[in-house]
């Protein structure tokens, strides 16, 4: 039987397992990539470990997200970064060289390895041929110190090109009309491989669009075969010599098929507030636009800008519209600077801002107050823009820069403006913003804390009595937002977990923390879902912070669970879901036998202050056992 691409590398990096769709395996891990807001976790859990050194072939730390700088705190967290990057041999992207996905297609991304990355959008790098996956920060910290990543083995759906595409329609215009057919949930369990005829008339940047947005179907990963035009991208960027042909065997057998006629796709728009909202900019009609944002790790490649300066070139920007650009590379910037392409943009009424995140996570650029946005990112959830009653539709370079011009949605083909042939160009060699690590000796490079870094909170060993009372008995779908707040107000302590921690259940009750701090930690009451919402760590790790020894709940959503074992928080489960309405808040329970209880299917848990007793679901499997008795991850990686 044939193979599908995606179980040829998979097959090809296979430590533990068997590669077959619902079996846990183990892989391992070529390239690393971390951002900032999420990176600094990563290297305190990294410095947690002691590793000795990283077992990884290539891993790079970039400064992206925070890179507005009004105070100390994003200042001292790249410190911080650059710090342990150095001692442990990983490369520094300063702020200023461009956005993740972007670099590590532009100078690190290698048909056929495999990457992690502490971003949602890795998958951006299969668009190369590689598989890329995003994952939670202490993943990518443990794939740094061991070299693997364990998975459950996807499904692997077929998007079948053919065709190919009109003008004014692109890569975007793909992604969003798969979407469309199968929804933001329609990817989740399944790596997304394309083949097909139509494949060869995209290049790698247009597929890296694709790939970047199987992110928001749930897909696990995306990835294009490499071909003659990885080969020209490589060559482009001067790393030729990383370029390897790989494809899919013909008569592969896939568990589900999507067949896309590129020809037949018209100029599309995901409308608020969800990336599957798709309807054709036509149907949409024109409707009447504030802001433009043309940029993100989904579309600031050299050849979409590029487009963008020559529908720009010679026109000006609608008066009601603001239109604010940011390339994704410093290569990318210095390009457009040197072809006459960035005055075009400039002169056309465009303000550029930095090569970064920037608007995409909310780092300025908020709309006005109902305003209508057109942005070529990844994601319109309503108030991801910063403001929350802004309307945010996704569409393609293209189609924004054409719209800017004329202030109201508008598709492109039907506007009479000329769109030329993109063609790619070479770049020049330039590293100046890429700190490498040389002569690393850990023992000598000082690791950089500024007061507003602080380290990872450990747990201890499991004891055999756990005990401690009550401090909340928390409703039903209480998300990670609830447990731990993420607004902008406290975006800038991500890095400082006792900080945080004084914010810990603040919306639902503000003296949370207080009481924590007073009974020397205890254990949440929880009703059905708990945890649900973002795969945020740091509701778990505040929560260890405080000294939470185990949350019994009705259920828990399947994210948080694993964050409360990998911190050493029991996860446990009301047998009898009726049992939770006889707590009260500062009943005192217990755990005897704890080491040797947490190995059965079933938990007896006291309630010392009322005399009853009751039992818990674990549900644990070996590997969580394992974790748990050391008290977390990090402690069982230490041994
Ligand atoms: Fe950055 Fe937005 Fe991509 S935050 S990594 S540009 S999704």
């Amino acid at each position: 039987m044939g193979k599908t691409l995606a179980y040829k590398i998979l097959e090809n990096h296979l430590v533990e397992g068997t590669l077959s769709p619902g079996n846990e395996i183990t892989i391992k891990i070529d390239q690393t990539l971390t951002q900032d807001s999420t990176g600094t976790m990563v290297y305190l859990q990294l410095e947690a470990m002691d590793v000795e050194e990283i077992k990884t072939e290539l891993s790079v730390a970039y400064i992206d997200h925070n890179t507005l700088q009004t105070g100390f705190e994003n200042a001292d967290d790249h410190e911080f970064i650059k710090s342990v990057a150095k001692r442990h041999g990983v490369l520094f992207s300063k702020p200023g060289n461009g956005i993740c996905h972007q670099l590590q297609l532009e100078n690190f991304g290698i048909p056929g390895k495999t990457l992690l990355g502490s971003d949602s959008h890795t998958p951006t790098g299969g668009g190369l041929g590689m598989i890329a996956i995003g994952a939670g920060g202490l993943d990518v910290a443990v794939a740094m110190a061991k070299g693997t990543y364990s998975l459950t083995v996807p499904k692997v759906l077929k998007v079948e090109l053919t065709g190919s595409l009109k003008p004014w329609v692109s890569a975007k215009d793909v992604i969003l009309y798969v979407l469309k057919e199968l929804t933001v949930k329609g990817g989740v369990g399944k790596i997304v491989e394309y083949t097909g005829d139509g494949v060869k008339t995209l290049s790698v940047t247009d597929r890296a669009t694709i790939t970047n947005m199987g992110a928001e179907l749930g897909a696990t990963t995306s990835l294009f075969p490499s071909d003659e035009n990885t080969r020209k991208y490589l060559a482009a960027q001067g790393r030729e010599k990383d370029y390897i042909p790989m494809s899919a065997d013909p008569n592969a057998v896939y568990d589900e098929v999507l067949k896309v006629d590129l020809s037949s796709l018209v100029p599309l728009a995901a409308m608020p507030h969800s990336p599957d909202n798709v309807d054709t900019i036509k149907n949409i009609g024109t409707i009447k636009i504030d802001q433009v944002a043309i940029g993100s790790c989904t579309n600031s490649s050299y050849s979409d800008l590029m487009k963008v300066a020559e529908i720009l070139k010679g026109k000006k920007v609608s008066p009601d519209v603001s239109l604010v650009i940011s390339p994704g590379s410093s290569k990318i910037l210095s390009k457009l600077a040197q072809n006459g392409a960035l005055a075009a943009m400039i002169d056309a009424g465009a303000r550029i801002i930095e090569n970064a995140c920037g608007p995409c996570i909310g780092m300025g650029q908020s709309p006005k107050s109902g305003a209508v946005s057109l942005r070529t990112f990844n994601r319109n959830f309503k108030g991801r823009s910063g403001t929350l009653d802004a309307d945010v539709y996704l569409v393609s370079p293209e189609t924004a820069a054409v719209s800017a011009v004329m202030g109201v949605l508008t598709d492109g083909s039907e506007s009479g403006v000329h769109l030329p042939e993109i063609t790619e160009e070479n770049f020049a060699y330039n590293d100046n913003f890429i700190v490498y690590p040389k002569d690393t000796n850990k023992g000598n490079t000082k690791v950089e804390m500024g007061p507003n870094i602080k380290p990872f909170p450990q747990n201890t060993n499991l004891p055999d009595t756990v005990s401690g009372e009550v401090v909340l008995h928390a409703g039903n779908n209480i998300t990670t937002d609830d447990i731990m707040p993420s607004d902008s107000r406290l975006l800038p302590y991500r890095s400082n977990i006792p900080y945080l921690a004084n914010y810990c259940f603040e919306k639902i009750d503000a003296e949370f923390a207080a009481r924590c701090k007073e009974a020397d930690g205890g254990i949440i009451v929880g009703g059905e879902n708990y945890g649900q919402g973002s795969s945020r760590e740091h509701a778990a790790l505040a929560p260890l912070y405080l000294g939470i020894k185990f949350v019994l709940a009705k259920s828990f959503a399947r994210i948080h669970r694993s964050n409360l074992i990998n911190s050493g928080i029991l996860p446990l489960v009301f047998k009898n879901p009726g049992d939770y309405d006889t707590f009260t808040l500062g009943d005192k329970l217990m755990i005897k036998n704890a080491r040797e209880q947490v190995k059965n299917p079933e938990i007896i848990i006291q309630n010392v202050t009322t005399g009853k007793e009751y039992i818990a679901l674990t549900n644990f499997s070996e590997l969580e056992i394992e974790m748990i008795l050391a008290g977390g991850k990090i402690n069982q990686i230490k041994g």
